[in-house]
């Protein structure tokens, strides 16, 4: 079974993360998957709105560790690094339907996303200092943009969680509802019936301001990522990580 899996309903493609045993732990192929599925959106006039949801009870745990450390990503050629492009360049609504966890790039990728909607219970983390790493996706940019410095700087630097009513009020959650993947999908038909080319423009017109800015981070972001996932810090953390699940 496919760890990423892809269907159309009408015009709106949905993307489910489908590693329910390991929280949805995204690997490398995984990476490869929700990318392809992007790609494809973008260039099929068909489409007019993604979801990206998650089998089981939580979105996603971040980056599977242990795949981290089989296969580092050393270039922007890497599955992690051009799926981080396809977002940051998608053109049409993306919504994210979250529920439980969703930890490092599970957080760090709804910064990208038109809109969020995240279920009572969801809890939002981005542990990266914590794990000897430090954030991707723009996100050292985007988030202190959207909740002020202080606020990202400790959330970043503790590695502290936060809760859907909290993410609400940051603004990284457009609505709360019991049912996000029907929520979700409600609201991908609606954007979905919108003419395409006003919807496309004005998603251009409002990510305009700041792409470039989030590329550039991007690219800085992930030098250092690299370099600190063959670090002692890193290691030791992994390690720790993984002495616990007794792997
Ligand atoms: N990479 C690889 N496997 C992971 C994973 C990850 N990031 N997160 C969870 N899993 C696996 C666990 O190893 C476990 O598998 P197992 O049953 O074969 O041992 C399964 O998913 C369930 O996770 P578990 O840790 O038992 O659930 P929990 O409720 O006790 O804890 C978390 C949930 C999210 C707090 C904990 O899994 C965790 O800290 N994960 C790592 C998160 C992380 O650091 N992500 C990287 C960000 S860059």
């Amino acid at each position: 079974m496919t760890q990423i899996t892809n269907h159309r309903d009408g015009s709106v493609l949905v993307l489910t993360f489908n590693r329910p045993e390991k929280m949805n732990a995204l690997t490398k192929e995984m990476y490869a998957g929700l990318t392809a599925g992007l790609t494809e959106a973008a260039d099929d006039f068909g489409i007019r709105a993604v979801v990206i949801q998650s089998s089981g009870d939580h979105f996603t745990a971040g980056n599977d560790i242990m795949d981290f450390m089989a296969n580092p990503p050393g270039s922007e050629d890497s599955d992690v690094a051009k799926f981080l492009g396809a977002l940051l360049n998608f053109p049409k609504p993306l919504i994210a339907a979250v529920k439980g966890n969703a930890v490092g790039v599970g957080t760090t990728m709804l910064l990208h996303c038109d809109a969020v909607i995240a279920s009572p219970n969801s809890k939002f983390s981005m542990p990266f200092v914590s794990l000897g790493l430090v954030p991707e996706a723009g996100s050292t940019y985007l988030f202190p943009l959207l909740v002020g410095y202080q606020r990202a700087a400790k959330i970043f630097m503790t590695g502290e969680s936060f809760n859907a009513d909290q993410a609400f009020e940051m603004g990284l959650v457009a609505e709360i509802e019991a049912d996000v993947d029907a929520s979700a999908l409600k609201l991908a038909h609606q954007l979905a019936e919108q003419p395409p080319t006003a919807m496309i423009n004005t998603k251009a017109l409002l990510k305009a301001g700041r792409h470039d800015a989030v590329a550039a981070v991007m690219r800085a972001e992930f030098e250092l990522f690299a370099m600190a996932l063959q670090s002692e810090e890193a290691m030791m953390a992994f390690t720790k990580f993984m002495e616990k699940k007794g792997k």
